[in-house]
């Protein structure tokens, strides 16, 4: 359900690395979530959520900086992409997701899912270089 795939090569090696790692981390988030054994599970999304954040907002401005020093026309709108996602990861009410674990979770990580395929299908496709 969560692996990086052929379609999300855009060609720059950092970047196809650092897009390979998001989803290294989502897929984090995803076996958390099956994993029956462990029943009280909040500590754990928490520091999945943080990580998360952290690389993605690390990946970004590795991605910015390559697109202002190649030109890319539309860096703005692209940039504003990036913001609004940082955005929604801090909004996340952790006190909503340790009451509802699981259902929480799962709304969260199918945002996380399909706002990075998404955006690297139709965004970052836009400055591939294959
Ligand atoms: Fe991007």
């Amino acid at each position: 359900m969560i692996a990086w795939k052929e379609d999300y090569e855009v060609g720059i090696d950092v970047v196809d690395s650092q897009h390979k790692e998001l989803f290294v981390i989502a897929g984090k988030a995803f076996d958390l979530l099956k994993n029956e054994f462990v029943t009280d599970k909040y500590d754990a999304m928490v520091e999945i959520l943080e990580e998360l954040k952290d690389y993605a907002a690390f990946h970004f401005e590795t991605e910015e900086k390559y697109l202002e020093e190649t030109g890319f026309k539309k860096l703005f709108s692209h940039k504003m992409e990036h913001a609004a996602f940082l955005q929604e990861i801090e909004a996340i009410d952790l006190e909503e997701l340790d009451e509802n674990q699981e259902e929480h979770m799962m709304r969260i990580l199918q945002f996380i899912v399909n706002w990075i395929d998404r955006h690297i299908l139709e965004k970052d496709q836009q400055f591939a270089v294959k």
